[in-house]
This record gives C-alpha cells, structure tokens and sequence, in this order.
C-alpha cells in the first residue's frame, strides 16, 4: 500500500525539481548548471583535462562515430568541462546550443566560414574590433565573399546596402573601441525581412546587461577573454544560437579543430559565477567615473552608453541592463597628448586586453589600430587622441584619481 505512494511523491519531487529548474533566473543557472557530479560527490565540478575518451567495445564507439549517441570521442569535437561553459552561456544568452572556441577571432572566423561561401555577400558595421575588420578586409576577399561597410550610426542606410546575394549582417554593441550603439531589434527586424543571419559580438556588453537573441539575433558571439573571464587569465571565444545554425558551425569546427582548451572552459565556468556581480560594480565604477570627467578641461568629448550625452543613449537604456565597463574619451592635443596620458598614468595598466579587475588604459591609434591608415582609423571611429579606459574593480575613487593626475599633466 505504502509502495505507490512512496513512488507518486517521488514523481512529484522530481516533477518539481525540473520545475525549478525551468524556472530559475539566467543568473542563477549560470551558477547551478554544472556537468553530472562524480561518484566522489564534489561540490565544484571536476576539470576533465583529457584529449580522448574511452569505450567499452567496439559497438558503442562505432555508434558514437555515427553521431547514433552524444557520447564524447575526442576534445576537439566536446569535452564535459567546455559543454559546462556552454552550457551555463547558453542560460545566460537564451540560446538553444553553443559551440567554444579557443579565441574570440577563431569564434569570428568560424561563423563567417561556416555561413559565407565564395559569391556571398557580409553587411557589416564599420566600427569594429581591429582583427575582425582585418579578416574580414583581407582573408574573406580571399575566399571570393564580398564585404560592404554600414554606419553604425545611420542603420537606416543598411537596408540600400544589401544585395541579394548578402547572407550575413554582422556587428558589435557597443562597438570596440568607439562605444556606438546598434538597435539590435531594428537590425533584426531589416535581416529577418531579408532572411539574412544577424550575427552579433557581444563582447563588450555581456549576457548579463544585454541579450541580443530576444531582441531577434540568429547568432551571439563572444571574446570570453574579456569580461567573461573577467581576471586577465585565458583565451576564449563562444559562438551561441539556433540549434540547427550551431550544428553547421560544430561540423565546421569538428574538422578545423580551433576547440577550447577544456583548461580554460573550467576557469571560464567558474568566472560566470560572478559574472553578475562583477558587471554591476564595472559598471557603477564606469558611470561614477565618466560623469566626474564629462567636463574635463583637457578632454574633448567623452562617451559612456548610460549617459545623456551619449548620441545613442535611448537605444543603450532600451537593450542594455546598464553602461558596461568601457568609457572613452578624446584628448585635446591629438596623438601626442595620448602618448603623454599613457606615459602619466601610475596605478592603471597599458595593456593589450580589457575587462580585467584591474583598470586598463588604451590609445588604439598608437597601438591595436596602429595598422590601418589615418583615413580608415577615423571612418572605424578612432580619432588621434581618443583613449579606451577599461574600468576595473579598484575602488572607484582610486581609478578617478590616478586618471586625473594623468589628465592634468596634459
Ligand atoms: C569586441 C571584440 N571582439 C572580438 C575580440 C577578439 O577576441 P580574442 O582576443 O579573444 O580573440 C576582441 C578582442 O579584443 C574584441 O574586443
């Protein structure tokens, strides 16, 4: 008698815990979901560095080869301790399915080789990360695929900018390093009336302050050695999105091999435990920081997404949580008074990467945009003495004062 009761509260248990889980905020999947815990029942999950897996007969590995089960074969195709990030970026995104990738740029490369074929046509906004505007101007030309430059600013000039034989709109919001903001849902609206692919770097924003898929993105990439990480430690790249878009984008990869280092998919999991916490402090410290500095006497202009002045200030607060951690501003006096701001900076760091706990400065036209021409600097959106400050977890007070200090050597 006892016996079917025992079991329909079992069933109601279970029923529940799936309910819950459905049910979670994104927050709090990226901190829960976790692979299947071992029978050592460790409460962190393990760092699974191996390159192959095994089976127990020939059956079972012929089944796995014929994709018949998702068992994992080899690193290169899926390893539990990246399907763990995935799967807790997927939480984050609202995506169906991901794929890792070792870089942000091998994440960029794979979805244009995946979705581009020789003839094709990329849309995609001007203002952009140097290495992507790289590839995209010297190696997709090599593959036969065409490319036209849009005004980030102008998106209702993108619709004359599309042929019939353009498959992929392509952007960043905000953008590196010139922080203009994109109406994602607008973008998605013109792609989807084009049955193009709207593809997205989210690299700048996060999954916790801006979602591009509800807003109608097919696909949402990321530089993970960025924000997502966090602390300045690994490489990383995700590419997130419809189930049957990422199936395409694995096969490529499969072959091509530019897998995550399962290495770093442990770190990176463990950094979207934070992740929220961390983007809220960047992004208070940001905003204390570039209101104290709006109207600095050596300073031309400044820009902040949550801003006011912001000339895209009403799409930022439509799409995005809050500002992000980047604020930028130009020096009066050109590419000499960069030099001279970076060379008076005491406490914050110049270094190539951003999105770190520690506040970083950067002079894109002496350093990641030093290769592009004069013209091509300013049509990205970089003028002479425009600088990018990363801003970090430091005391907030500490930050603005050592950028002041530096400011009024000028
Ligand atoms: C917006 C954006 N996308 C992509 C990348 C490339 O990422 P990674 O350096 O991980 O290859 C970067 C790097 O700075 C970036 O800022």
């Amino acid at each position: 008698m006892i016996y079917p009761k025992v079991k329909f509260s079992i069933l109601n248990y279970s029923l529940l815990i799936f309910n819950l889980k459905m049910s979670q905020h994104p927050i709090t999947k990226a901190i829960r979901t976790r692979i299947d815990r071992t029978n050592e029942m460790e409460h962190s999950s393990p760092l699974f560095l191996t390159s192959s897996f095994c089976f127990d007969n020939a059956e079972e590995m012929r089944a796995a080869f014929a994709d018949e089960t998702d068992d994992n074969i080899y690193t290169r195709f899926s390893n539990p301790s990246v399907q763990e990030f995935i799967d807790r970026m997927c939480a984050l995104e609202g995506a169906e399915a991901g794929f890792a990738t070792a870089s942000g740029m091998s994440a960029i490369f794979a979805t244009f080789m995946t979705f581009l074929k020789q003839g094709d046509h990329l849309l995609a906004c001007r203002s952009i990360f140097g290495s992507t505007h790289t590839v995209i101007t010297k190696y997709l030309p090599k593959y036969g695929i065409d490319f036209t430059y849009v005004d980030a600013s102008d998106i209702d000039s993108w619709k004359a900018a599309i042929r019939p034989n353009t498959k992929m709109i392509y952007l960043e919001t905000p953008t590196n390093p010139a922080l203009e903001i994109i109406d994602i849902e607008k973008v998605s609206k013109l792609a989807k009336e084009h049955k193009i692919i709207l593809n997205v770097d989210n690299c700048f924003a996060t999954p916790v302050l801006q979602q591009p898929i509800p807003f109608g993105a097919d696909i949402v990439l990321h530089s993970a050695t960025k924000w997502l990480d966090g602390q300045g430690r690994v490489l990383g790249g995700i590419v997130v999105g419809k189930k049957e878009l990422i199936h395409d984008l694995y096969l490529f990869c499969r072959s091509t091999g530019p897998a995550m280092s399962p290495f770093n998919a442990w770190i990176l999991s463990r950094s979207l435990e934070t992740l929220d916490v961390r983007m809220e402090r960047h992004s208070s410290n940001a905003l204390q920081l570039a209101k104290s500095l709006e109207n600095h006497a050596n300073i031309s202009w400044l820009k902040y997404p949550f801003l006011t002045s912001h000339p895209q200030h009403d799409i930022a607060i439509k799409q995005m949580k809050s500002g992000g951690g980047i604020v930028c501003f130009e020096l009066k006096g050109g590419i000499e008074s960069g030099r001279k701001f970076m060379n008076a900076l005491q406490m914050i760091t110049l270094t190539a990467n951003l999105g770190d706990t520690r506040t970083i400065a950067s002079h894109p036209a002496s350093t990641t945009h030093a290769k592009l021409s004069e013209a091509e600097r300013l049509a990205v959106g970089i003028s002479p003495g425009l600088i990018r400050i990363s801003v970090g977890l430091e005391h907030v007070d500490d930050i603005l004062a050592d950028i002041q200090q530096a400011l009024d050597k000028l």
